[in-house]
């Protein structure tokens, strides 16, 4: 814990769990965790940044998406260390979720568009299993849902469909 804001008066934890939503108990998980950290007051009062607002907003919503906490703390660890994180600072982790989220997207994307067909997973339960999958083709390509991971059936047929 930093002693680093004599005078600095910054948020309890109850406050700062009925601003994120999150339970005090989840803070204190990703205080463990290394995610957030609580400095003491002159008065050694344990409080918190109102920037860890953003902080812990952002841990919770990569969570709901699906990363994982060693992702979520590598990308904040390129947040400054002693400082509130200025547009800049964010953008930095932006430029590499952004990437990472297109990725899902597409893959939500796929699924959201392909979930009545074929997706190329093997099982041949479906009438378009047929056509977009004869034999099984797609297992060539690899395991899972060749279609939603950025297969097409062109690629499982060599571009013989
Ligand atoms: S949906 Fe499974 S192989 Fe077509």
């Amino acid at each position: 814990m930093q002693n680093r804001a004599l005078g600095k008066r910054g948020l309890a934890i109850g406050q700062l769990a009925e601003r994120t939503g999150l339970s005090v108990s989840a803070i204190r998980h990703y205080e463990a965790e290394g995610l957030v950290r609580a400095f003491r007051t002159s008065g050694n009062m344990r409080r918190f940044d109102r920037a860890d607002i953003r902080r812990l907003s952002f841990v919770r919503i990569a969570q709901d998406l699906g990363f994982s906490l060693a992702e979520i703390r590598q990308e904040l660890g390129k947040l400054p260390e002693g400082r509130t994180p200025d547009k800049a600072d964010w953008a930095r982790i932006g430029a590499t979720f952004r990437k990472k989220l297109d990725a899902r997207i597409a893959t939500m994307t796929a699924l959201r568009d392909k979930l009545d067909g074929c997706i190329g997973c093997g099982c041949l339960s479906m009438k378009t299993c047929a056509l977009w999958n004869p034999r099984d083709a797609a297992r060539r390509l690899g395991s899972g849902p060749r279609y939603l991971l950025g297969d097409t059936s062109e690629d499982a047929l060599g571009g013989q469909g």
